[in-house]
């Protein structure tokens, strides 16, 4: 089963999935990096830094990962348009702001991810494609809290209890703070 950990650029997807990896030995894979190391895009945005992909190639690509039963986090940006289950993480603006402008972002690509924040977009699309969503908070979190979160919402799915209401989809409103 493949478990889509995703959000907002910034909001933690690599860190708390290098975390149950490294620490709790979670099947991960890095969207990203595999793309790029398999060149597995259809071409490359260099003033965006981003690459442009066909959901099929990569679709292809993590289908042979899935034989065995232990569940494979995929962490990606859009993981839940290749996952059955979507984990989505949830930063409010000022902070989310903060992580992307320490990462040198420009104030165009911080804001057009803030707005993308603001209005749910990565959570609308979850619901549309995944047949369970999950929300987890990260403002003022750490990252191992936060992947304390992940583990539960997945070992609750393996065991046949997921914890939906604890994580139920809708829990953040940051609309009003659209600029
Ligand atoms: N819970 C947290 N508290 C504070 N800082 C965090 C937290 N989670 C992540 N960060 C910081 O925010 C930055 C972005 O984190 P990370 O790279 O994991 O995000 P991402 O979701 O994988 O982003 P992208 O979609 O661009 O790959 C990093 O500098 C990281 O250390
Ligand atoms: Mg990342």
């Amino acid at each position: 089963m493949f478990i889509a950990l995703t959000g907002t650029p910034g909001c933690g997807k690599t860190s708390v999935s290098r975390l149950l990896e490294n620490e709790f030995g979670y099947r991960v894979v890095h969207l990203n990096e595999l793309i790029r190391s398999e060149n597995l895009f259809v071409e490359e945005d260099k003033q965006r830094d981003c690459v442009v992909t066909d959901l099929d190639v990569v679709k292809k690509r993590l289908s042979v990962m899935e034989e065995s039963e232990k569940p494979v986090i995929i962490d990606s940006h859009m993981a839940h348009l290749i996952a059955d289950v979507s984990i989505v993480l949830r930063t409010a603006p000022n902070e989310l702001k903060n992580r992307l402008e320490k990462r040198g972002y420009q104030p165009a690509k911080v804001d057009e991810n803030i707005e993308a924040e603001c209005l749910d977009v990565i959570l609308v699309e979850s619901v549309e494609n995944c047949e369970m969503v999950f929300e987890i908070g990260t403002t003022d979190r750490s990252i191992s809290e936060v992947g304390g979160d992940v583990r539960e919402i997945i070992d609750g799915i393996s065991s046949g209890h997921p914890p939906i209401d604890k994580f139920k989809p809708g829990s953040f409103d940051w609309s009003g703070e659209i600029f």
